[in-house]
């Protein structure tokens, strides 16, 4: 697909995604997450590829210490808005915790966040077998799936924390099974949150559908970054691998001080 070369303002679609690997389109695609509609407006103006109204909202909108306190009402929310300033891009929306515990409650939660919001897919962390049935209902019914595995922190407290996983053998052979079925379970693509590098590459490399990292190298197909983080709008320093463009924090602050002198 010659698109792929190409930084595109037009609207993505599935089979483009799908179709997308880093080593033949010769550049990493890029997804940013948004929360609000005067940013997504900003970003329907760039040649960003995909916007993702992640769960993290909890944490750099809310002020929540965990993504776990997110609920669909607030997703749905905050996707609408997002969707409405970004007509012209590829919207993903996350399925907060608990929405999917089980596949009647992961069908009714995600027909109601994929239908209210207009986004075109939805995110769901994990890769248990009855996470994959509810992939593989959610694609036949029309609603497309980007899986997210490694880290993914509404499962924090089980995981035991932030840290990198695929570091074991054990471990390295679970996350690439999960990939794999992930894959055949129907996402069209899948998120590798903190995951040993080398094993990301190997996963990217192993997988038909693209990969999008975060903390996890530079062998991934595409690339996921908080827009908080990358713009530096929160008061802490943004994680060790997101290299910020701007401190807006700092500069907001400034540019108030000096208003208000
Ligand atoms: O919620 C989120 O922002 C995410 C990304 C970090 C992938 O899931």
């Amino acid at each position: 697909m010659t698109y792929l070369n190409l930084k595109t303002n037009s609207k993505l679609n599935t089979r483009q995604i799908r179709g997308f690997k880093k080593s033949t389109a010769n550049r990493t695609m890029q997804m940013l997450t948004c929360y609000d509609f005067q940013t997504a407006q900003v970003l329907n103006e760039t040649s960003l590829d995909l916007i993702l109204i992640g769960d993290s909202l909890g944490n750099v909108i809310l002020g929540y210490d965990y993504t776990i306190e997110v609920s669909v009402e607030t997703m749905i929310l905050f996707s609408k808005a997002v969707k409405k300033g970004a007509p012209n891009k590829f919207v993903i929306a996350d399925l907060p915790f608990g929405s999917y515990a089980s596949m009647e409650l992961g069908l009714a939660n995600s027909i109601k966040l994929f239908q209210q919001s207009g986004v075109e897919a939805l995110k769901l962390e994990g890769a248990y077998p009855y996470e994959l049935q509810l992939i593989e209902r959610l694609t036949q019914i029309g609603i497309p799936v980007m899986g997210h595995i490694g880290l993914t922190p509404q499962s924090v407290h089980e995981q035991g924390g932030y840290y990198t996983h695929g570091k074991d053998e054990n471990s390295q052979e679970k996350l690439m099974k999960e990939a794999l079925a992930l894959e055949a379970a129907g996402c069209f693509s899948i998120v590798l949150e903190f995951v040993e590098e080398n094993l990301a590459k190997n996963i990217t490399e192993k997988l038909k559908i693209p990969t999008i990292g975060i903390g996890s190298g530079f062998g991934t197909d595409g690339q996921v970054l908080v827009i908080n983080d990358l713009l530096h709008l929160g008061k802490n320093d943004p994680p060790k691998f997101c290299k910020p463009i701007a401190n807006l924090y700092a500069t907001k602050k400034q540019l108030i001080e000096e208003y208000l002198k």
